[in-house]
């Protein structure tokens, strides 16, 4: 896993929870680098699913919501980080149906070694998207939360709900509906 999702995920945490619970969760999760993450830097997957699992035990949250608030955080980083990504849609629905085509693709051309989900559109219409992700890391929950956050980010209200077709969450169906 990119080291960008590592620095951001420690900065939400400090800056929602404070900086005693970023050490608490660094020290209860024994990560190999002591909690220091380059943005460039590739990690392994279970150092956050660790420091995840540390945050739950410590802050008495479940996981799946700590992964939707991350990922109403995220999507604010990753247009500081890469704006000129972002800066290609003037709404939301064009980017969410673009993740898989052009999004992540421009993303693997920046990380060559980034894990990407994948997206698989099943129906489309101007205010409407079905989308299947995909991912063995089944981070639902943090897609979940990149969507609502894309839909803030444009000043749009969305409702999403979403349908597990696999128990662990490798498999998710999105149903995306803008209110315009
Ligand atoms: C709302 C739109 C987006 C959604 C729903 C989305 C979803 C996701 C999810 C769920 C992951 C975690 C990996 C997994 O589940 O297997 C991920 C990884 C990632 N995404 Fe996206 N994404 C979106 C937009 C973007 C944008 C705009 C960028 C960059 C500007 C981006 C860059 C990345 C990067 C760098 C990773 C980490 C890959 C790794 O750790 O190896 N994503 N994305």
């Amino acid at each position: 896993m990119k080291g960008i999702i590592f620095t951001e995920f420690l900065d939400m945490v400090e800056a929602q929870f404070g900086l005693a619970v970023v050490d608490e969760i660094i020290t209860n999760s024994n990560t190999v680098n002591n909690g220091v993450y380059t943005s460039v830097g590739t990690y392994d997957f279970n150092e956050m699913v660790a420091l995840l699992v540390a945050l739950g035990e410590v802050v008495s949250k479940d996981i799946q919501d700590l992964l939707y608030t991350f990922g109403l955080y995220l999507f604010q980083s990753l247009d500081e980080a890469h704006p000129e990504i972002i800066r290609n849609y003037t709404s939301p629905m064009p980017l969410i149906a673009a993740i898989e085509d052009h999004i992540h693709v421009h993303v693997k051309k920046l990380y060559p070694d980034a894990d990407l989900p994948s997206f698989l559109i099943l129906e489309k219409s101007k205010s409407k998207l079905i989308l299947v992700y995909s991912s063995k890391r089944g981070l639902y929950s943090l897609a979940h939360g990149l969507i609502v956050s894309a839909f803030k980010h444009y000043g749009q209200q969305v409702s999403v709900s979403y349908d597990l077709l696999e128990t662990d969450g490798t498999k998710v169906k999105f149903t995306v509906e803008a209110h315009v």
